[in-house]
């Protein structure tokens, strides 16, 4: 088992989408040469829209789309053209933009009214795309994260059921605050990940952002803190404005 941790801070969020583009296409370049694919899983959320943004547009040239297969580490219950659905923002920001044949592209399947039905769903596609038997992991190439200011990441948000799931790779969360369900890939299945990125951006999430990096005794109450690949790296990409408050950054 290896887990290599980095940390890299950038002056500003358009850098840091350049930083993560720059490492998307490397990443993507390699595993095709490797293995004739690359495995991705997208996060939600607003701050990876301007990484996609780049991907489709700076970069587009440079990527091998049609050997690329696209997944999501989470999805709202919602259906795909909701203006809330993550789908839909990578849709519209990448996917609509680029040649990716739409067969490579494995949304999850919100639109169908019992979110357990989801999860079922999208971790039947998963053990048919990876060829899984009982017990295996998926192993995403490069699966791309977000956090939120009270500690989340994917849809694993703290206190919540599916934090605690060790069997399912894909779990219906029931979200209080939002009072809503939402449909997440569990830590066993995103911890399977060759490599995980994080891209944070924002002043709202530096005091956490310390408690995950640096560790104090609630840290381990924040999912995000939960992740860390079994066997692979583990990259944190983050503003200034996100890095405020970390000891370790100059
Ligand atoms: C989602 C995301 C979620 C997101 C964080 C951070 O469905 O919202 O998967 O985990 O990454 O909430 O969101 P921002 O990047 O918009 O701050």
């Amino acid at each position: 088992m290896s887990v290599s941790l980095e940390v890299r801070v950038l002056a500003t969020p358009q850098e840091l989408f350049q930083a993560a583009a720059k490492m998307f296409v490397s990443k993507a370049n390699a595993a095709v040469e490797r293995q004739g694919r690359f495995t991705v899983a997208l996060s939600g959320g607003s701050t990876p829209k301007g990484l996609y943004t780049l991907l489709a547009t700076d970069f587009q040239s440079s990527i091998p789309w049609e050997r690329i297969f696209f997944f999501w580490g989470d999805e709202r219950h919602v259906p795909p053209g909701h203006p809330d659905s993550n789908y839909r923002m990578a849709y519209t920001a990448l996917l609509s933009k680029v040649p990716v044949p739409p067969q490579n592209v494995f949304r999850i399947p919100a639109e169908d009214q019992n979110p357990d039905a989801v999860a079922e769903a999208y971790e039947k596609t998963l053990r048919g795309f990876f060829q899984l038997r009982p017990g295996q992991l998926p192993r995403f190439d490069l699966l791309l994260l977000g956090m939120g200011p009270d500690g989340h990441t994917a849809s694993l948000f703290p206190g919540t059921r599916a934090l605690e799931e060790r069997a399912r790779l894909v779990a219906p969360n029931w979200v209080e605050k939002f009072k809503a369900y939402r449909i997440t890939l569990t830590l066993p299945a995103l911890n399977h990940s060759a490599c995980i990125v994080f891209l944070v951006s924002g002043e709202d999430k530096a005091t956490t952002l310390r408690s995950v990096l640096e560790g104090n005794s609630s840290a381990e109450q924040l999912p995000a803190s939960m992740v860390r690949p079994t066997d692979g790296r583990l990259l944190w990409l983050l503003d200034r404005t996100a890095a405020g408050g970390l000891k370790l950054v100059p």
